[in-house]
């Protein structure tokens, strides 16, 4: 059985790929030190998939902890490595705690599996506002709008310097759009710490009574109804990405440094993400229209199609699918406490 090591495997993406890599026959490994989810989600990854995967909890940016963890799993045939800091806001006001986190972690773990193929999550910020729609993989990088977006801009580059001295390193970089929803179990999702500033787990939150009304961050922007647009996709499908990168990298002789956008395509307004909710749900949501929020590009969604072509992957769920499984999602926590 192949053996996948998944860093930050307890998180929001990283604990939706562990459940497809283990329905896929993989043997999962988790690193993660728990700073932005819940030791609970092992025991619902289990629920799901019947299987308790492999778990240790440290830090990778430790690196006497990375070489002990690493001098007893050199069987190890693929790594995932979701583990890092993903607040844009977060990142603005404590540049150094996610530049150290972020770099740490990643460096270590090449040190210690210099040879082992890699996939990496990273992010549709790099393209910052694109010149053309929809965005493909050839678009200028821009200059990162937060710390978060310069680490996974910088991360991509350590990756490639890193892949051109390395031939026997073979990585993928996958750039995600915006991942919403949740597993159509109800027994995992995301898990916002505090105020959620996304999208989607906001509405949920106010949906069902723990937050407000909705803000609108702007409905002056040059679109169809006023308000951004961007290319939400179910994480269920990006999880999917993930597996069908391991195995490109089992079998891919072309090149050995790759990167993927990971989106549907599309690209959907807030209004439209809001009226899709309450199709979905049929809960009417409370929302008001607010000034634009700092950093917010007016319009991004992928082109996807080389991840179609190379990855065999294309994504299954529709907005209205993402909307229904983030209220389930919802409805579960509001049930059963999570907290920390
Ligand atoms: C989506 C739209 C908001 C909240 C971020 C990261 C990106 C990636 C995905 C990690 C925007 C609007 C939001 C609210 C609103 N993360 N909005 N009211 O900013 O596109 O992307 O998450 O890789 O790196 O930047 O996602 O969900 O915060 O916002 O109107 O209460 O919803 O202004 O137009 P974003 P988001």
């Amino acid at each position: 059985m192949m053996k996948i090591l998944v860093t930050g495997g307890m998180g929001y993406i990283g604990s939706h790929t562990v459940v497809e890599l283990i329905e896929e026959g993989y043997e999962v490994i988790i690193i993660d030190d728990l700073s932005n989810s819940n030791i609970k989600i092992l025991s619902q990854i289990e629920k799901i998939t019947g299987v308790c995967p492999t778990y240790f909890n440290f830090d990778l940016c430790d690196i006497n902890k990375v070489r002990d963890f690493a001098s007893f799993h050199q069987d190890i045939d693929g790594i995932i490595h979701f583990a890092a800091f993903k607040a844009v806001g977060e990142s603005v006001l404590d540049p150094l705690k996610y530049y150290k986190n972020n770099f740490y972690s990643l460096i270590n773990i090449l040190e210690v599996f210099p040879k082992t193929n890699f996939v990496f999550s990273s992010s549709c910020t790099v393209y910052g506002e694109p010149d053309s729609l929809p965005v493909n993989e050839f678009a200028p990088i821009k200059k990162a709008e937060s710390p978060y977006g310069n680490t996974k801009q910088i991360a991509e580059e350590i990756l490639s310097d890193f892949a051109k001295v390395n031939p026997a390193f073979r990585v993928v970089s996958l750039r995600y759009f915006n991942p919403v929803g949740a597993h159509p179990s109800a027994l995992i999702g995301e898990l916002p710490i505090g105020v959620p500033h996304n999208l989607v787990p906001f509405i949920t939150q106010s949906a069902i009574g723990k937050r407000g009304a909705i803000v609108v961050h702007g409905n002056d922007y040059p679109t169809p109804d006023g308000t951004a647009i961007r290319d939400y996709i179910h994480v269920c499908d990006l999880a999917k990405a993930h597996v069908l990168s391991i195995k490109y990298l089992l079998k891919e002789t072309e090149t050995n440094y790759s990167v993927f956008n990971i989106g549907t395509g599309r690209g959907n307004s807030v209004l439209e993400v809001i009226n899709s909710f309450e199709e979905a749900s049929g809960v009417k949501l409370n929302y008001t229209m607010g000034p634009r929020r700092n950093g917010d590009v007016i319009q991004v969604y992928g082109d996807v199609s080389l991840a179609e072509q190379k990855l065999n992957w294309t994504a299954k769920n529709s907005l209205s699918d993402m909307m229904l499984s983030a209220w389930k999602w919802e409805q579960y926590l509001n049930e059963n406490s999570f907290e920390n």
